[in-house]
């Protein structure tokens, strides 16, 4: 990183999700006190900062993306005080620290969403959602067509105090997910206040959940045939009528002044799923956010055409508009990468293994390919961020009892999907048995997904030191990131190299060589590996579903 260039062009921002991270108080449940303890842990990783999935006042119907205080902490992780506590322990560390702030609804129990419940309809207090008649002779019928994304229709009907039934109310998630209406300026004044509220206690920033949401197009119009992300075949300029709306742009380039009226570089990433990087790209404007995750890179299956094409794409489009690219492969929505890599891969964007019909997963070759994916990940220019027990090389939790499933989505689409829980279990720290270091010994519950026994081989305990471990590589290459000139923000050209191979130069001196394909590759005269994501062959080629960062 050059001299002056703001921190967060090329940082490395590991994904904290709190409820199964470390549990500091034994019910069971990860939170603030547990991630106290742990911070030593991601300072010594080398990360640069983390981002705090939501600890927010909720009733956990979507684990704590359904807010119903913004300003708060949930007890169930802490407590305001330890929050903040955690924010100093983290800047001491040298890590910065992002939370994550929900605009698009709030939870059902929000106090806003229960005044609205008791007002009639257009009250001032209705207005700040989507509250509308429904359609048909009595308004028995949802008021458009729209879908949730969790399942089923994205519209719930309210109940009057007489018993009768009502408007309905919109919610692009779970109906205990209301989604706020960003036509009203009260809604603006709140989530700025919820923005100072945070940066006046130390935050460095924050990931927006559903950013490409908030805005709706006038009168709600119905979707018909249109699908998102937009069919390929369908006009780049089509207008969808509530992701990815124009209006959108205008909340950010408020937030980005609030952002700026604080000293020390803080900062926004955009949870914007818009696949076109023209579109994308324009949440990255100069005035507006300052990053945003790249998720066609993530949904890349492992493919050697489809990897670069994302890589060239992405690469151009924030070059048009001067923002870094943000490079992620995992979060705790999509299947974790080993089990997505562990099977034979489609042509098609993947994120769950709902879409990968039952193919049946080699974890051994999931973990090789997940290893070499580590490497382009992190030798590529811009940002990036790891999830927790990414750096574990843990892989998707796929049989759990369906008895324990937590996720709305498998509720909503009546089990036909299995949901997201399969990689939020509880990470394993140490020891040879659940819970393995999650919770302090002789605590009161389980971790509230249950941990696979075989994780014993995968704890940060057992990897510790162990050079062939995932946990060491992402140490190892954290480690030359920090100091190789060649690495975070800055160009790159792709070297001549056979298909299925990718071939990345970044000066001075670097040269990322990933093999996607089934036959060796050879390594380029005089270059020096510096880290492998597995051995050479006797003859020194890069054998399949490998990668090495060389010296050039
Ligand atoms: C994206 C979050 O990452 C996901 O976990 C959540 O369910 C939805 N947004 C709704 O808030």
């Amino acid at each position: 990183m050059g001299v002056g260039t703001p921190w967060w062009r090329s940082a490395v921002v590991y994904q904290v999700y709190p409820r199964s991270f470390a549990d500091g108080d034994g019910d069971g449940v990860g939170d603030i006190g547990g991630l106290r303890t742990r911070l030593p842990y991601l300072a010594e990783l080398g990360v640069d900062a983390l981002w705090v999935s939501p600890w927010y006042p909720s009733p956990m119907a979507d684990a704590g993306y359904d807010v119903s205080d913004h300003r708060d902490v949930d007890p169930v992780f802490g407590t305001l005080a330890e929050a903040e506590a955690m924010v100093a322990d983290a800047h001491d560390l040298g890590l910065r620290v992002l939370l994550d702030v929900v605009p698009n609804h709030t939870s059902d129990e929000h106090p806003w969403f229960q005044q609205a419940l008791a007002a009639p309809p257009g009250s001032p207090e209705r207005e700040r959602f989507l509250f509308r008649d429904g359609r048909g002779r009595s308004g028995e019928l949802a008021p458009n067509d729209w879908i949730s994304r969790f399942g089923g229709p994205a519209w719930s009907r309210t109940v009057d105090p007489e018993g009768r039934p009502g408007q309905w109310y919109l919610h692009l998630y779970s109906p205990k997910q209301p989604d706020l209406n960003w036509r009203n300026p009260q809604v603006w004044e709140d989530f700025e206040r919820t923005l100072r509220f945070w940066f006046d206690r130390g935050v460095d920033g924050f990931r927006i959940d559903v950013a490409h949401g908030l805005a709706k197009a006038e009168g709600l119009p119905d979707v018909e045939e249109l699908t998102w992300p937009l069919a390929p075949e369908v006009d780049a300029d089509v207008e969808h009528p509530h992701w990815d709306q124009p209006d959108v742009h205008e909340v950010y380039r408020a937030w980005r002044k609030v952002a700026e009226s604080y000293p020390g570089e803080r900062i926004f990433v955009a949870e914007a799923w818009v696949d076109r990087p023209h579109r994308l790209v324009r949440y990255v404007r100069p005035d507006e956010l300052h990053t945003a995750f790249n998720f066609d890179f993530l949904v890349a299956p492992w493919r050697a055409r489809r990897l670069r094409e994302v890589i060239d794409g992405t690469r151009e489009a924030h070059e048009s508009v001067g923002a870094p690219p943000t490079w992620v492969l995992a979060n705790h929505d999509v299947a974790r990468e080993v089990s997505r890599y562990a099977r034979e891969q489609p042509d098609t964007p993947l994120r769950s293994l709902d879409d990968l019909a039952g193919l049946p997963g080699h974890l051994e070759l999931g973990t090789r390919r997940a290893r070499a994916a580590a490497l382009l990940l992190l030798a590529l220019p811009g940002g990036a961020y790891v999830y927790q027990g990414q750096e574990l090389g843990l892989p998707e939790v796929e049989d759990l009892p369906q008895e324990v499933l937590q996720d709305p989505r498998v509720r909503q689409t009546a089990g036909r999907s299995r949901g997201r829980d399969g990689c939020r279990v509880p990470l394993p720290w140490s020891g040879e048995r659940p819970p393995f270091g999650f919770s302090p010994a002789g605590a009161s519950a389980q971790p509230w997904l249950p941990q696979p026994p075989s994780w014993a081989g995968l704890t940060v305990g057992a990897q510790t030191g162990d050079p062939d471990s995932m946990l060491e590589l992402y140490r190892a290459a954290l480690r030359l990131r920090r100091t190789h000139p060649a690495l975070g923000e800055g160009g790159m050209r792709w070297l001549e190299a056979p298909e299925g191979a990718l071939a990345m130069a970044r000066d001075p001196g670097f040269v990322c060589l990933v093999n996607v394909s089934a036959s060796p590759l050879p390594v380029p005269d005089g270059a020096r590996p510096l880290l492998a994501s597995g051995p050479l062959d006797p003859s020194g080629r890069l054998p399949a579903d490998t990668a090495v960062w060389l010296s050039v």
